[in-house]
């Protein structure tokens, strides 16, 4: 499973890119937006402290002015992945610019067959929302389920699915459960996933009895 970071805060990307743990970027417009800066010199920098793909989203609404602006989003940098809605102008903006070889992501994610109608556009991910979902009372990982076997079905289908709108470390566990190919976590999240009571207790103790020795590793005494 990889796991993308979803933020645009470059000193949070680069500081758990050291950690092996990034294998690409999510960002949204509201993502952006909390950053204070440009919208390109933002993405940009991403680009060069990760290798993998960094999605970068549109913000027009009609087909001709997605697709100039996925254009100019994917001359960035070689790993962008261009974010469109799951409308129809974004639809035939993915088609567009997969058959033309831009790995697209399509975005905001409801359905198995929004799912369905990404794919056969031609998407390289789809993103479904699992926390909005929750937020409404429904069960946004079903979805996931859904999603899965449905594309399993259908192994003509290369469109991966990347787990979006991930809240918590359980969020994340059902998702690789499920066998999504992809999640996407908010950098408080990722940092959860190392945590553990019983090991940090038993660090804890190794750590007493060490003391008592009266060793360090790296000296002959
Ligand atoms: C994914 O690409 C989105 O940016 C993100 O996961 C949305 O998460 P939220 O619903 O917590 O805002």
């Amino acid at each position: 499973m990889q796991f993308f970071v979803d933020t645009a805060d470059v000193d949070e990307i680069r500081d758990l890119a050291s950690t092996g743990m990034v294998d690409g970027v999510t960002t949204n417009p509201s993502l952006i937006a909390k950053t204070g800066r440009h919208f390109r010199d933002v993405i940009k920098e991403i680009c060069a402290v990760v290798s993998g793909p960094v999605s970068a989203e549109v913000t027009a609404t009609d087909f001709e002015t997605m697709l100039a602006e996925g254009q100019g989003l994917a001359d960035l940098a070689p790993n962008i992945a261009v974010k469109v809605p799951l409308t129809w102008d974004g639809l035939k903006t993915c088609k567009a610019l997969s058959d033309d070889g831009t790995a697209v992501n399509v975005t905001l994610c409801f359905s198995v067959n929004q799912a369905l109608l990404a794919a056969k556009a031609g998407a390289a991910f789809i993103s479904p929302f699992v926390g909005r979902l929750d937020d409404i009372g429904h069960d946004g990982m079903e979805l996931i389920d859904e999603i899965r076997e449905v594309y399993d079905n259908y192994p003509d289908l290369d469109t991966r699915i990347l787990a979006a709108s991930i809240r918590s470390p359980s969020h994340l566990r059902q998702a690789a459960l499920s066998g999504a190919d992809v999640a996407t976590l908010p950098p408080g999240v990722l940092r959860q996933l190392v945590e553990h009571p019983l090991t940090s207790k038993g660090l804890d103790a190794f750590l007493a009895d060490w003391k008592k020795t009266g060793q360090t590793i790296l000296s002959e005494n």
